[in-house]
């Protein structure tokens, strides 16, 4: 294989590249990116990779989720504390339903470029250039937005950093504070049918917390307990941001994406010999790779091969996103090939991707599809002797109805009561924590069937 170097992949095919009119301004642009302060530091992604070799070896659970896109628009503090608060609850959720640590990712602080099935868009018989995404262009039907804009690559670094910033605040800072579990409900959620499952939750998790305060345990001494760690996420798909965002590790002298703590390549470019996998292979980050049903096997392995030869643990998540119907036809194969070559990944389950339909004029997300893949993918993993190890969400804190169904069964003639999505259908505040729970369920079963067993005493 060739050397590689941040802007190897510039001599590769490319899929999804946007055309900027201005190529003098993006290389302005680029070389202002590469002069800021990294994002993520090298150490918090190995820290994560670390944790992610324990999902590998079916000890931790993967909670990965955030927005399908980010968007300038919807920037700001109640957003990102909503969201941070209902992915909290989740963890609590899942950390206490199938006592098993979490280890949380968001979609979140750069998922800002999407890739798009078609490059142009046509309407009222005008023909414009694709949304591809706010660090690209303009949503706005208009030929002036639409262009892609390299200074928006500056926004979007500049949105990452103080969502970040935020963010850490809340993980480390005292929110997360276990014993504020009672005040993470969001205000609509309290009424919904899940408040009161997740309350009893709660009530068991202060429960507990006293009864380690009377023993001497207590969240001021002991971190774990007041402090959560959050790592960030989004695709690698504008490859002149991430090159740009490309530093040296000072300690390891190892090339990392400081743009976020883990980065993944979507499902359409992920071609073996194109750029978007040239660019992966060479960063030391943790990977993800979106597999969908026109990923065969064999290619499969190459590209397991390609991104992760040293076959290191927690280096490489395969995020299977086939859709409800179509995981059982796809999915074991895969499973096969990766056990019989000896590989150590993390297996996690993108259910949205594979699931989006067309209803009343919205792209929608039915939530028993949803779950559906959700169950199956466990299921499989539980018939092949492997581990389900996560779950890849796109979701908001927010009370949206954009897919359907849930224990407020919301209807396809409600999608257009709060569509807000910039992209994707996303699930909702209360359909995130149902899906929190039957994941807990699933997560117990499989717990009794992987856990190390314990001779008896002799
Ligand atoms: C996404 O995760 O938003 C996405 C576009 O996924 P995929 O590449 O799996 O289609
Ligand atoms: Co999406």
């Amino acid at each position: 294989m060739s050397a590689w170097s941040p802007d190897s992949w510039r001599s590769k095919p490319i899929q999804q590249a946007p055309s900027f009119p201005d190529q003098g301004a993006l290389a302005d642009v680029e070389r202002q990116l590469a002069g800021f302060p990294p994002l993520v530091f090298a150490g918090e992604a190995r820290k994560l990779k670390r944790a992610l070799a324990k999902v590998a070896a079916g000890e931790a659970f993967l909670l990965q989720g955030g927005d399908c896109a980010e968007s300038f628009a919807e920037h700001s503090a109640d957003n990102i504390r909503d969201f941070f608060r209902v992915f909290l609850q989740m963890a609590v959720v899942l950390t206490f339903g199938a006592a098993l640590p979490v280890v949380k990712v968001g979609r979140i602080a750069g998922q800002f470029a999407k890739p798009r099935t078609n490059p142009t868009e046509m309407y009222n018989g005008v023909e414009l250039p694709i949304y591809r995404g706010d660090i690209i262009n303009d949503s706005a039907f208009d030929l002036k937005a639409r262009t892609p804009d390299p200074d928006r690559q500056l926004q979007a670094y500049r949105q990452s950093a103080a969502t970040l910033n935020l963010i850490r605040a809340f993980a480390w800072g005292g929110y997360a504070n276990l014993e504020n579990a009672h005040r993470w409900m969001l205000g609509f959620v309290k009424d919904s049918p899940q408040s009161g499952r997740y309350q009893e939750l709660a009530d068991r998790i202060t429960e507990t917390l006293g009864f380690m305060r009377a023993i001497g345990l207590n969240p001021e001494e002991h971190q774990e307990l007041s402090r959560t760690d959050f790592y960030t996420s989004h695709e690698a798909l504008l490859l002149g941001y991430e090159q740009a965002m490309t530093r040296t590790d000072s300690t390891s002298g190892d090339p990392y994406a400081t743009s976020g703590h883990m980065i993944w390549i979507g499902d359409r470019t992920r071609q073996a010999d194109h750029a978007h996998i040239e660019y992966c292979r060479g960063v030391k980050n943790p990977i993800g790779l979106k597999c969908g049903p026109s990923l065969k096997p064999d290619d499969m392995l190459r590209l397991i091969d390609i991104l992760n030869p040293a076959n290191e643990p927690g280096r490489l998540t395969l995020i299977a996103r086939f859709g409800s119907d179509k995981v059982g036809d796809h999915l074991p194969a895969l499973i096969r090939a990766v056990e019989r070559e000896g590989h150590k990944v993390v297996w996690s389950c993108d259910p949205m991707h594979g699931n989006t339909i067309s209803a009343n004029g919205f792209k929608t997300r039915p939530f028993e599809r949803i779950m559906s893949e959700i169950r199956s993918f466990f299921a499989i993993h539980q018939a092949e002797g492997t581990y389900a190890g996560g779950v890849h969400l796109e979701m908001t804190g927010k009370n949206v109805t954009e897919c359907t169904g849930g224990a407020r069964a919301i209807s396809e003639g409600e999608l257009s009561d709060r569509y807000h999505t910039f992209c994707d259908p996303r699930l909702n505040a209360e359909q995130a924590i149902e899906v929190a729970f039957l994941i807990a369920e699933l997560l117990k079963t499989e717990r009794a069937r992987v856990a190390p067993k314990t001779e008896a005493a002799e």
